[in-house]
């Protein structure tokens, strides 16, 4: 079973009178972080080397759920969608340098209609936890997400993305997006405080590549939080 993403009206409005932060029209539920998660201005770093910054936050959104299966393939051998493999590094944000071994990645996304499915109806489908290596690396096979339509408007494709340090601290809460969105930006329905498709450092290139036997697209990602 798939829960849409778009919202009756009515209850949407009832949700954003509840909010006591100003959800701007957004789709996506705010939940205050742990300390030690990055201003919301706040990116990797990746295309300037001299400046060492944590990767920014973004809004955990209302489709997260507790106890995903730790797996680097989260997307069904039959799951609709180009196979995406995510090729990413966590690093320290004291230098930007020391590799983050043992810590957990816990990703969840639509699938590529835009759908999210609800964990315990769909066996954890796109969800899924994964441990960086000795080398802080990590890799995640699934398809890319489609985007969605929220009651304000569209939001981009994006992965969420939740760290955790070895002791189980909360380290970071973000989105992930794609280079050439249509809904980047401006055009995002979420946009700050609240969403940062905005910002370069979480917008990843993708490139042809084989991923899982199959054609499919390849992208990299540096995530840096305090460790
Ligand atoms: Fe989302």
């Amino acid at each position: 079973m798939s829960e849409r993403v778009v919202l009756p009206r009515r209850r949407a409005l009832r949700l954003l009178a509840a909010t006591p932060l100003a959800l701007a029209g957004c789709g996506e539920a705010v939940r205050a972080l742990d300390a030690g998660v990055a201003a919301p201005d706040a990116g990797a770093g990746g295309a300037d080397a001299a400046v060492c910054r944590p990767s920014g936050r973004d809004a955990l959104g209302p489709f997260f759920e507790e106890g995903s299966p730790m797996r680097m393939v989260i997307a069904a051998p039959d799951e609709a969608g180009e196979r995406l493999l995510v090729e990413g590094s966590l690093l320290d944000a004291a230098d930007c340098a020391r590799p983050l071994a043992g810590y957990v990645i816990d990703v969840w996304q639509a699938d590529v209609d835009g759908n999210y499915h609800a964990a315990g109806a769909s066996g954890h489908r796109l969800r899924g936890r994964i441990a960086t290596g000795a080398d802080g690396r990590f890799a995640l096979e699934t398809i890319k997400p489609g985007f969605y339509e929220t009651g304000a408007g569209p939001r981009p494709a994006h992965l969420h993305l939740r760290v955790y340090a070895p002791d189980g601290g909360d380290r970071l809460v973000t989105q992930v997006y794609f280079a050439g969105d249509a809904f980047l930006g401006a055009a995002d329905s979420c946009g700050p405080p609240t969403c940062f498709s905005n910002d370069p450092d979480r917008i990843m290139t993708l490139e042809p590549a084989r991923v899982g036997g199959r054609d499919g697209l390849r992208g990299a990602l540096r995530l840096v939080v305090a460790a």
